[in-house]
């Protein structure tokens, strides 16, 4: 089982959004089934599962001291990937999540305070030897700024290709349980999440064969 972490010291980055769009699209690809897990003690992507009609992806209640036991039986389970949401600061619970994690996403919003925030988070993920891609997140149309944080960025790290655009079905979506993948299928931001979990579940590959080819992480 992969398990993919979703982290960023700030708030609003798009952690939750994603745990849920990613483990929607994981699934719509054939590659799950998925398992989200909640490590926000705020429980935002809880309290979405909570009104989803749709019984997947499966929720797993946890502990952050329980996370590493709930992981193996999940996997266990016939799992083949979980993905988990995190709060957004620099804790050693968050230090604990990520010691789990095979690989971390980590949602950053083209602005000037987030790029500057992403250290923060980039040296926990660092700290815990975990491979890791940034995506950028509630990016406008056409924005110069989106390029100039790719490229800023990407000084520090891989950066997702599939930009996730600022767009209300995000939101809107999600206010009874949903996804943009199910309230738009054929949309733009469906598209978005189709290529993003192209894009990490690649990356993860690489980040899998170098691990086993003993080329660190
Ligand atoms: N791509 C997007 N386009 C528009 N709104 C978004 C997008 N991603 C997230 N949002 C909205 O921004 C806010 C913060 O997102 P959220 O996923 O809760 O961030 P975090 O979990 O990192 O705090 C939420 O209100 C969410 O609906
Ligand atoms: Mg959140």
């Amino acid at each position: 089982m992969h398990v993919i972490v979703l982290a960023s010291q700030k708030g609003g980055a798009g952690k939750t959004t994603l745990a849920a769009h990613i483990a929607v699209a994981v699934e719509a690809a054939g590659d799950g089934p998925a398992v989200l897990i909640d490590a926000d003690p705020q429980g935002s992507l809880s309290a979405w599962w909570n009104v989803r009609e749709a019984q997947t992806p499966t929720l797993a209640p946890t502990t952050i001291a329980e996370l590493p036991a709930k992981l193996a039986a999940l996997a266990e389970a016939g799992y083949a990937v979980a993905v988990v949401d995190t709060p957004p600061a620099i804790t050693e619970a968050i230090g604990a999540v990520l010691r789990s994690a095979d690989f971390v996403v980590i949602p950053t919003r083209p602005s000037p305070h987030d790029l500057r925030a992403v250290g923060s988070t980039v040296e926990l993920v660092r700290a815990a030897g975990k491979p890791f891609v940034f995506a950028v997140t509630q990016a406008k149309a056409n924005a110069r700024l989106t390029v100039q944080a790719m490229a800023a960025l990407s000084e520090h790290g891989t950066v997702a290709p599939a930009v996730v655009h600022d767009r209300v079905d995000y939101a809107g979506s999600m206010i009874d349980g949903r996804t943009v993948q199910e309230t738009d299928p054929k949309g733009r931001s469906a598209g978005e999440m189709f290529e993003l979990w192209r894009f990490v579940k690649a990356q993860m590959a690489k980040s899998t064969k170098a691990r086993k080819e003993g080329k660190g992480s």
